[in-house]
């Protein structure tokens, strides 16, 4: 069992360069079973859920791996699938191997799959997934924690109103229609950056997509894809983690190679905390300083909104704001584990239900914590930065899933942190 042993009390300083997006690399190595050719993924971050998509690709007979003589370029040939049916211990692995559903249905006709694994932060039912797919002309069993789902001829593209304005099921519609038979049109459809990334990667390789990032997307149908070389977006939750680390530490950095309009709902949480955040084009230069505001109210909320991907290490930051912060979590339903870690440092949290109340206190202390699901394990590493004395921080692996050798990045930035 890895841990990460943190010494609290430095301050970061320097400059580190934003991974590439997780919840762009893990949909885009789904799309590339459409394209039925090599796909080229640069600034792919490898962290271990990339593997577990890879993993999942060599289980229907494609190759998929990182190139080892270019830094974070994967490499995925689709061109010998072969299956159509995923183990459920793969599918366990992580929540995005649902998009594998879209994916496959989409080229094959066919797939059988378990319900998806990952962070236990809510139910995440599928529900809207499935409508959709149904609307499309599947017909999709559902018995003993498997789906089944098959569609005789072509998929046929539809009219789908989303009931709720789901980033997976956005996603897995488009992946779905975009070599099904006709239009689709999905209304009040998610507008994260990463179903633009999504619909590039795809209208590179020959789709016709139109309208991601806004609240309707047409799909035209087009016969076939074909390969290409793309650019992974950059991880804009990531680059969030750095500033929060930052936020509750103290200290001066600039984080390069992102999108600051990304992280404009958080960079605006960030000054009310006190801190500076100018933005260029593609670097967020931050300072934080020595001790923090509380924010009145943050409420997580779609995009462009304050993310639900955030609300954890802000949280951290907020541990030792001056005054009471509240936060109202709307997206997830179990999303506040990560409180009672911080609260064995020392953190004054309440929460119930939607709502958590931050009372800022003088000091946090240093502790041996769990990291209860990805983000919650980023929040606990923001936290232990600050806190007097040494955190060990156990559940690493879920950290794992979603930062590249965070241990690397944060000393990078004068942390005092270690991996054993
Ligand atoms: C994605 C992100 C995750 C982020 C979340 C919200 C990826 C790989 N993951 O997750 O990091 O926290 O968006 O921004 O991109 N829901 C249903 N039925 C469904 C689908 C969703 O009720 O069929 C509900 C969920 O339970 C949740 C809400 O809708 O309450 C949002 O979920 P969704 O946008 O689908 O999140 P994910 O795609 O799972």
């Amino acid at each position: 069992m890895q841990r990460l042993i943190i010494n609290g009390g430095k301050r970061l300083n320097g400059e580190i360069t934003v991974q590439g997006a997780k919840n762009a690399a893990l949909p885009i190595l789904a799309a590339s079973i459409l394209c039925g050719e090599e796909v080229t993924l640069k600034r792919c971050p490898e962290i271990s859920d990339t593997y577990s998509a890879m993993r999942i690709l060599n289980s229907l007979g494609c190759s998929a791996g990182f190139d080892s003589s270019a830094g974070n370029t994967a490499v995925v040939n689709t061109s010998s699938l072969s299956r159509f049916e995923i183990t459920d211990k793969l599918m366990r692995e992580m929540r995005s191997s649902i998009f594998f559903m879209g994916a496959l249905i989409g080229k094959t006709g066919e797939c059988r799959m378990s319900f998806p694994g990952g962070c236990n932060i809510g139910q995440r039912p599928i529900d809207i997934h499935i409508a959709a797919l149904k609307k499309m002309g599947v017909t999709v069993t559902e018995e003993y924690g498997s789906i089944d789902c098959f569609c005789r001829n072509k998929l046929r593209g539809a009219k789908i109103t989303l009931s709720f304005p789901s980033v997976g099921a956005t996603e897995n519609i488009i992946l779905a229609s975009v070599l099904a038979e006709g239009t689709t049109v999905i209304t009040n459809a998610a507008r994260e950056p990463e179903i633009v990334c999504l619909a590039d990667f795809l209208n590179k390789c020959g789709g016709n997509i139109n309208g991601a990032g806004g609240g309707t997307i047409v799909i035209e149908g087009v016969k076939e894809l074909h390969g290409c070389e793309f650019e992974i977006m950059p991880d804009r939750i990531a680059a969030a983690t750095y500033l929060a680390c930052t936020a509750s530490a103290g200290g001066e950095i600039a984080v390069r190679g992102c999108i600051p309009r990304h992280i404009e709902a958080v960079n605006s949480v960030f000054e009310q905390m006190g801190c500076i955040a100018h933005t260029s084009a593609d670097t967020v230069f931050f300072s934080a300083p020595r001790s923090l505001r509380a924010v009145d109210i943050i409420r997580t909320t779609v995009y462009p909104g304050f993310p639900t991907d955030c609300q954890a290490f802000v949280m951290a930051a907020l541990c030792r704001a001056e005054g009471t912060s509240v936060f109202v979590e709307n997206i997830f339903e179990n999303r506040y584990r990560h409180t009672e870690e911080l609260r064995r440092m020392g953190a004054n949290i309440r929460a119930e239900g939607k709502v958590a109340v931050v009372e800022g206190v003088k000091r946090l202390y240093g502790a041996k914590v769990a990291a209860p699901d990805l983000r919650g394990g980023a929040g606990l590493a923001a936290a232990a930065l600050s806190a007097e004395g040494t955190s060990e921080i156990s559940g690493v692996e879920y950290i794992d899933r979603g930062y590249e050798e965070i241990e690397n990045a944060l000393s990078s930035l004068g942390a005092d942190i270690k991996r054993v």
